[in-house]
C-alpha cells in the first residue's frame, strides 16, 4: 500500500466553473484519486477555492456584498456543485483560511531568512478614474511576446508568457476601460527566483517521466532568457493575506497583501491542515503528507491542472518550497491538460459561453458528464465539446453498451431463472476465452490509469464493456436455454458477475452507476479484480440480485437541439 497525495488546481472563487475548467483539473484528479483508493492505497485528495485577488473583490462589489461574505457563500456553492459531480475530495478548503494565512506568512518569512526576498520600490500602474492601483489582470494590452491584443497584465492567454503589467503595449483598465493611467511609486517584496534557477533546473531535469506538455512549458520559461524573473509576491489590495514575516510585522509593508499566486498553491498544504482540523486531528496528521522529516518521504505527490497553470507549479511554487530551506514535499508528477473548446469556439467565463457546472447537472446526472469529459479529456491536444458528440457517446457507450448489457442480463435472469445467481453448468471455452481476454484488458486498464492516460483508460474500459456485450450476443442465453438450460445458467452466472466487475472497474469514471450496479448485485465487495477468473466467480450460486432501474437513458435529437440553442447564448 502506497501513500498518494493528490491536488487539483484550486478554482477561483468568483463564479461557477465551466466544463472546460472541470476536465482540466478537478475531474481527472478525482478519477485518479478514486482509482488509487480502489487499489487499496492511502490517498489524500485536496482541493479548495482560490479566494484572493482582485477578481474576488470586484465580483463581491458587483454582488453588493462584503468580500468575505461573498467568498463564504461562493465557497459553499462550489462545494455543493463539487458534491454534485461526485468529486471525492478528502477536503475542499479555502485559501482564505487561517491555516493558509499562517503558512503563507511562514513561507515568506523563511524566504526572507534565506536571503531570497528583496524589497523593490517600483512604479505601478494607478488608474486615476478607478482610484486604485490596477493589479496585473485588470490591465489589458498587447503582448510584447506574441502581439496578442488582449493579453492580461499577469499572463498572456495566447502564448502563456507570464507578464508584468508594465510590459504591455497600449495598456488600459479593464475595470473602467480607462486609459487614464499613471505610474506611482509603491514598495513590494520580490522573490528572487533567479537565484534558484539552477536548483529548479536540476529538479525539472530529474523529472524524466513527466508529460511532454508539462516539461516543455517548464523548460520554455526556464530557458527563455527572461523566463525566470524575480517575482513580485505582494500587492496593494485590501483583500488577501496581510504581509507579515512569519508572525512578525514586516516594516514598510503595512496594508499590503500577498499576491494571490503566492498564497494559492500554499493552500494545497494549508488545505491538508484544514482537513486535519476538520477531523479533530493534530498537526502530525497533515505533516506526514507534506514534511519529509515527518513521514512524507514515502508519499508520492501528483498535481493536476490546465496548461496555463504549469509555469506557476513548475517554477513559482517550487521556488517557494525549495527556497524555504525546509523539508517540504515537492510534486512528483504533474499532469497537465490542454483546453476543452465549446461548440466551435472557446468556453468563456467572462462571456458566459458554454456549459457551466451547475447547468450541466440541471439537465443530466453527473455520470453522463463525467463519462463524456473524461473519455474526451484534452490530453495530447485541445479537444472540443459538441452536442452531437456528447449525444453519440452517451447513447452508444453508456446506454447501448453498458446500460443495455446490465438490463439484458438482469431482466433475462429474473424472468427465466429467478432472482438469485443460477447454479447450473460450467464455464466452457467461450467463457474461458472471455475471462482471459478480460484479464489482459484489466492489466492494460490498470497501466493506463496508473499512467494517468485518461482517454486511453476510458477507451480500454469501454472495450471491457464491449467484450461483455459481444460475449452475451454470441452466447445468446435466450437461445441456449431452450437447448441446454444448464449452460444458459452458467452464461447468466457469468453475466451477473460481469456486472459486479463492471461496477468496480467503472467506479472511478461513473461512480453513481457503479453503485447502482453493485447494489443490484447485492454486494458491497469492491475488492479490485487481481484475477479475472476469481472476480468472475465472486457472486456464488444462490446469491440474490435485483434488476436495477435503467442505468442510462438516451439523449433525444429534440433535447440535443434544445440544449444546443439554450447554451449558445450568454449566461445571465
Ligand atoms: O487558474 C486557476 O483557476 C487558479 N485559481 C489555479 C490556482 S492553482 C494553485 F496554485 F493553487
Ligand atoms: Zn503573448
Amino acid at each position: 500500500m502506497a501513500r498518494i497525495l493528490i491536488t487539483s488546481a484550486i478554482p477561483y472563487i468568483n463564479g461557477i466553473k465551466h466544463l472546460g475548467n472541470l476536465v482540466g483539473s478537478q475531474l481527472p484528479a478525482d478519477l485518479f484519486a478514486r482509482y488509487m483508493r480502489a487499489r487499496g492505497h492511502e490517498v489524500m485528495f485536496i482541493c479548495a477555492t482560490d479566494e484572493h485577488g482582485t477578481p474576488a473583490e470586484l465580483a463581491a462589489a458587483k454582488a453588493g456584498k462584503p468580500v468575505a461574505d461573498y467568498c463564504a457563500e461562493m465557497h459553499d456553492v462550489q462545494a455543493e456543485i463539487a458534491r454534485g459531480f461526485r468529486l471525492s475530495f478528502d477536503h475542499f478548503g479555502r485559501s482564505s483560511s487561517q491555516r493558509n494565512h499562517h503558512l503563507t506568512q511562514h513561507f515568506a518569512g523563511r524566504l526572507a531568512d534565506q536571503g531570497l526576498i528583496r524589497e523593490v520600490t517600483e512604479k505601478m500602474i494607478f488608474s486615476i478614474d478607478d482610484n486604485r492601483f490596477l493589479p496585473d489582470r485588470y490591465i489589458e494590452g498587447t503582448c510584447p511576446n506574441c502581439g496578442y491584443d488582449s493579453a492580461r497584465g499577469d499572463q498572456c492567454d495566447n502564448c502563456t508568457k507570464q507578464l508584468d503589467p508594465t510590459d504591455l503595449i497600449n495598456p488600459h483598465s479593464t475595470i473602467s476601460g480607462s486609459t487614464n493611467l499613471e505610474q506611482r511609486e509603491t514598495k513590494h517584496l520580490y522573490l528572487m527566483q533567479r537565484a534558484l534557477r539552477d536548483k529548479l533546473e536540476a529538479w525539472i531535469d530529474s523529472k524524466t517521466d513527466w508529460p511532454v506538455l508539462t516539461t516543455s512549458i517548464a523548460k520554455k520559461w526556464l530557458n527563455d532568457g527572461d523566463g525566470l524573473q524575480d517575482r513580485g509576491i505582494t500587492r496593494d489590495l485590501h483583500w488577501g493575506i496581510p504581509v507579515k514575516k512569519g508572525d512578525q510585522p514586516w516594516p514598510g509593508m503595512e496594508g499590503k497583501v500577498f499576491y494571490v499566486w503566492f498564497d494559492a498553491p500554499i493552500e494545497y498544504i494549508a488545505g491538508t491542515a484544514e482537513w486535519a482540523d476538520a477531523n479533530g486531528l493534530d498537526d502530525a496528521a497533515w505533516e506526514r503528507w507534506w514534511r519529509t522529516d515527518k513521514g512524507a518521504d514515502d508519499v508520492t505527490y501528483y498535481q493536476f491542472m490546465g496548461k496555463d497553470n504549469v509555469p506557476f507549479h513548475t517554477l513559482s511554487f517550487p521556488a517557494t518550497i525549495l527556497g524555504s530551506g525546509e523539508p517540504w514535499k515537492l510534486v512528483d508528477y504533474l499532469k497537465s491538460f490542454n483546453y476543452l473548446n465549446y461548440d466551435g469556439g472557446q468556453f468563456s467565463t467572462s462571456r458566459g459561453r458554454g456549459v457551466f457546472m451547475d447547468q450541466a447537472l440541471s439537465i443530466l446526472p453527473s455520470d453522463y458528464w463525467r463519462w463524456w469529459l473524461l473519455s474526451h479529456a484534452p490530453e495530447s491536444s485541445d479537444a472540443e465539446f459538441t452536442w452531437e458528440n456528447f449525444q453519440q457517446s452517451v447513447n452508444k457507450d453508456l446506454a447501448d453498451v453498458l446500460g443495455n448489457f446490465v438490463s439484458r442480463v438482469t431482466k433475462f435472469a429474473k424472468s427465466k431463472l429467478g432472482e438469485t445467481v443460477p447454479a447450473g453448468g460450467e464455464f466452457g471455452p467461450q467463457e474461458t476465452a472471455l475471462i482471459a481476454d478480460l484479464g489482459a484488458r484489466i492489466r492494460d486498464y490498470e497501466a493506463l490509469m496508473q499512467a494517468m492516460e485518461v482517454r486511453k483508460a476510458a477507451a480500454e474500459l469501454r472495450a471491457i464493456w464491449v467484450a461483455g456485450n459481444e460475449y452475451l450476443q454470441a452466447a445468446a442465453p435466450w437461445a441456449t436455454i431452450k437447448t441446454d438450460p444448464a449452460q444458459a445458467e452458467a452464461q447468466i452466472r457469468l453475466g451477473l458477475n460481469l456486472i459486479r466487475l463492471y461496477a468496480i472497474l467503472s467506479q472511478p469514471f461513473i461512480p453513481d452507476a457503479a453503485a447502482t450496479m453493485m447494489t443490484a448485485m447485492g454486494s458491497d465487495d469492491w475488492s479490485w479484480p487481481e484475477h479475472a477468473s476469481d472476480a468472475l466467480r465472486a457472486l456464488p450460486p444462490g446469491h440474490g440480485f435485483a434488476v436495477p432501474d435503467n442505468l442510462f437513458r438516451k439523449i433525444t435529437d429534440e433535447e440535443r437541439t434544445e440544449w444546443q440553442a439554450r447554451f449558445a447564448g450568454v449566461r445571465a
